[in-house]
């Protein structure tokens, strides 16, 4: 059986494609779903690929992931600068844990340079676009061997 991996997105990224095209680019979350989910077939892994608006929903699937996936890649977004409830729920998942930022949030406003999630993260990529989803993704592969 495939390993799985949960591909979670945090508020906000519902509307990529959209939203400050300028900091985030013209992909949708549609697409990036679409690219992934390609990508893993190859890789030989099934995908989970999720967006809430709400932290409690993300709380919920980073439980669910306990037991049922191989790894979690997580784009936060904005809860990633706020949320202790994410990263308790990240520190009781066994996994390899990537933390996905599609800008470079080093080079923005100082609220975007503190990560929570940071310090469960095993991993963390920042500015390389929608693209990174699938450098993450074949990342993920190369850690689960
Ligand atoms: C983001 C960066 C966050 O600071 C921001 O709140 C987001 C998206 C990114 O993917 O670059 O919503 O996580």
């Amino acid at each position: 059986m495939a390993r799985l991996i949960y591909i979670l997105n945090g508020p906000n990224l519902n509307l990529l494609g959209q939203r400050e095209p300028e900091v985030y680019g013209h992909t949708t979350l549609a697409d990036v779903e679409s690219a992934c989910t390609t990508l893993a077939a190859g890789l030989g892994l099934e995908l989970r690929f999720l967006q809430t608006n709400h932290e409690g929903q993300l709380v919920d699937w980073v439980q669910d992931a306990r037991g049922a996936a191989a790894g979690i890649i997580i784009n936060p977004a904005a809860l990633t600068h706020t949320s202790i409830a994410v990263l308790d729920a990240l520190n009781a998942f066994d996994g390899p844990v990537i933390e996905l930022h599609i800008s470079q949030v080093h080079k923005r406003e100082a609220f975007r340079h503190h990560s929570y999630v940071s310090q469960r993260a095993d991993a963390v990529m920042a500015g390389f676009g929608t693209h990174g989803y699938e450098l993450a993704l074949r990342h993920m592969a190369h850690v689960l061997g």
